[in-house]
């Protein structure tokens, strides 16, 4: 069903380096985000995965683009338009700092505590569905709460301007960072579809089958 469309998806946290030895960045596995790419490959799409550091293999079949941080996220999905879908599943890191130092940052003294000062990222969901005519037809988010994940997600929704958003709860206790199962809201403008808990493959089948059924009735 997806045959002689293209798929850009984004996957796995970034790391932001503070100097030559050190970054910040989170506990992203990027299954997700890669069982989606496979998925929409299965229908019959044509993919580009841009993925941030993960343990995961580049999946054949599959464009795969390897970058370290939201910066070259941004333009490695930039590069990859122009795409009919678009999906950012990656965790990217919000802030990096304003100035990384070119050699390792040393302690002064035995108190010393250092403050860095941080900007943000790029918005990487935000910007491509602002793209203009280059938009996606499609554009889909992710939203990782810890608390009131519906409301969160709805105002994300509106935020960036993406199509549709998949809200989960990323608490430690809910072992979805870094595990097999997924528990899934679907949000779009009409409203709240409620995905049972499954593993993220039969999440990413699913979301793939919707994107076919959507893109169906666009024609
Ligand atoms: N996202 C992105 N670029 C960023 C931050 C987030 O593309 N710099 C995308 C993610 O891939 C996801 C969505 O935006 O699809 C929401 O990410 P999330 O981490 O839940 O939200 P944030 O925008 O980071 O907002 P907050 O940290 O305030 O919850």
């Amino acid at each position: 069903p997806l045959s002689g469309l293209k798929a850009l998806v984004t996957a796995g946290p970034t790391h932001e380096a503070l100097d030559p030895v050190r970054y910040i960045a989170n506990h992203s596995s990027g299954k997700q985000g890669y069982a989606i790419a496979a998925a929409l490959y299965k229908l019959g799409a044509e993919v580009t995965l841009v993925s941030g550091p993960t343990q995961l293999k580049p999946i054949p079949g599959i464009q795969h683009v390897d970058i370290p941080s939201a910066q070259e996220m941004l333009s490695a999905c930039e590069q990859a338009l122009p795409a009919d879908i678009a999906v950012c599943a990656a965790a990217v890191a919000d802030w990096r700092v304003a100035e990384q130092s070119p050699e390792k940052i040393k302690k002064k003294s035995d108190q010393d505590v250092t403050t860095l000062n941080f900007i943000q990222n790029p918005d990487i969901l935000a910007t491509l569905s602002k793209q203009g005519p280059k938009r996606p037809g499609l554009v889909i988010g992710f939203a990782a709460e810890t608390e009131k994940v519906e409301s969160n997600a709805k105002s994300k929704l509106k935020r960036k301007g993406c199509d549709w958003i998949l809200a989960n709860d990323v608490s430690p206790d809910t072992g979805t960072f870094g595990g097999e199962n997924n528990t899934l809201l679907m949000i779009d403008g009409n409203g709240t579809d409620r995905w049972n808990k499954m593993t993220k493959d039969a999440a990413a089948e699913k979301l793939s089958r919707r994107i076919a059924d959507q893109l169906k009735l666009n024609t």
